[in-house]
């Protein structure tokens, strides 16, 4: 069988990933392939280091001209992450002819136009199954099992890390700080959780798969961003008594010819099967005009499961199946699609007051929210204490707008200490 020799740079988690699946699927692969794949090199840091993997000393090299420049590698790898280097590996891998698959996320949404760019002008394929949702294969899905659809909306719990740590807050009560670091520990944040926890990383992914499904560039910076850090143990609670639990979502859906692009924490009903994913799965819900919903669940995160997508698009490459950028350079035909500004948003809310109890304060709050639009689905209070308490509100679907201009005057309320938690609803209508 013939051989092809491949490179990998960086060998974290994912690239230690794709060793162990090159290595023990090794019969299976050379079959579906039709090729004998030989790790011919591996980027690192640091030779010397000590590894879980013994790695044949003589792939080892720290040094990337030794894959640039080596012409009997046809296929490059990148897992080093981050937007340093790696992009810049990407383009002198490509220029030397070189096929490219990467787990990249933050390259793909910040400079994946001229990336496409450049694989076109240099015929070569660039892969990036792994780059959103791990072992979720969301992009082929959009680029060919559902390329005959509209699509309506995508929702995704597309975080591996902010999901463990809910979940683990949830069911277990555990702290934040707690729970994040168990995430950590299992391998599942970035380098740097920020991206995670503060729902950068979600961002991204999302841009990725709202560019896809809907024919058109997605500039990150347009879509609204919110993380998990504010969310209390109390919101957690209260979620639990409306029937509802909290997940961090991404939302993708055009309403004419407008793309609506949101990541935030959610209330969703308890009953819907996205409010069980929990850990650090994944999973993408996907409202197509012809297919109806579709739901897709898996691990999003981890050596395994992204390196399950990683491979799987060495193989693609070995087969020469089309290359999703190709896909995107005929979508890119469609229409430039606006992001809707957020305050344009429609959505249900659950809002939390930090209040004194007095009389009259419920009143005045319900007429505000009545003269600005909002309707008040239900309303709890919970005297908690002798000097404040807490009224929390599930509101009708109402624009952010009004619930911004609401909350602007009763927050003046001399009876209104703080809004504690806005959260929006996602009920899955
Ligand atoms: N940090 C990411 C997550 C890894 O938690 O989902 C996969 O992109």
């Amino acid at each position: 069988m013939e051989k092809v020799k491949i490179a990998i740079l960086g060998f974290g988690n994912v690239g230690t990933g794709v060793w162990k699946i090159l290595l023990e699927n090794k019969k299976e692969i050379m079959k579906r392939s039709n090729y004998d794949i030989e790790v011919a090199k591996i980027l690192v840091k640091d030779i010397n280091k000590e590894r879980d993997i013994a790695l044949p000393r003589e792939v080892l090299t720290d040094n990337i001209d030794d894959i640039i420049n080596d012409e009997s590698i046809k296929i490059v790898v990148e897992l080093i992450g981050g937007r340093g280097e790696a992009k810049e590996y990407m383009i002198r891998a490509m220029k030397a002819k070189k096929h490219i698959v990467t787990a990249n996320k933050l390259v793909i949404a910040n400079w994946g136009k001229e990336l496409f760019r450049i694989a076109k002008e240099e015929n070569a394929l660039f892969y990036y199954e792994a780059s959103v949702a791990g072992g979720i294969p969301i992009i082929r899905e959009i680029n060919e099992s559902l390329t005959a659809n509209r699509i309506q909306q995508i929702t995704g719990i597309i975080n591996g890390t902010t999901n463990y740590v809910l979940s683990k807050m949830t069911i277990d009560g555990s702290g934040f700080n707690e729970a994040l670091k168990e995430a950590q520990e299992k391998g599942y944040a970035e380098a740097d959780p920020t991206s995670d926890i503060d729902g950068y990383d979600a961002v991204y992914k999302l841009a990725i798969m709202a560019s896809l499904a809907y024919g058109t560039e997605v500039d990150h910076d347009c879509i609204y961003r919110e993380g998990i850090r504010n969310i209390s143990d109390i919101d957690i609670q209260y979620a639990k008594q409306f029937g509802y639990t909290i997940k961090l979502l991404a939302i993708a859906k055009e309403e004419n010819n407008k793309l609506e692009l949101r990541v935030h924490p959610t209330f969703i009903p308890s009953s819907h099967p996205m409010a069980n994913v929990n850990d650090a799965f994944n999973a993408i819900l996907i409202k197509g005009n012809a297919v109806g919903e579709l739901m897709l669940y898996g691990k999003g995160a981890g050596a395994l499961p992204t390196g399950s997508a990683v491979v799987g698009d060495i193989i693609s490459i070995l087969r020469n199946n089309v290359a999703p950028t190709e896909v995107k350079a005929a979508n890119a035909k469609v229409d430039f699609k606006e992001v809707k500004k957020s305050n344009d948003n429609e959505s249900e809310f659950y809002i939390r007051l930090d209040f004194k109890d007095k009389a009259g304060v419920l009143g005045d709050t319900a007429e505000i929210f009545g003269k600005n639009n909002v309707s008040i689905v239900s309303i709890t209070q919970d005297v908690a204490h002798k000097t404040h308490s807490t009224l929390a509100f599930i509101t009708h679907k109402s624009s952010e707008k009004n619930i911004n201009n609401s909350l602007k005057k009763i927050v003046e309320l001399e009876s209104v200490n703080k809004v504690e938690s806005i959260i929006r609803i996602e009920s899955f209508n």
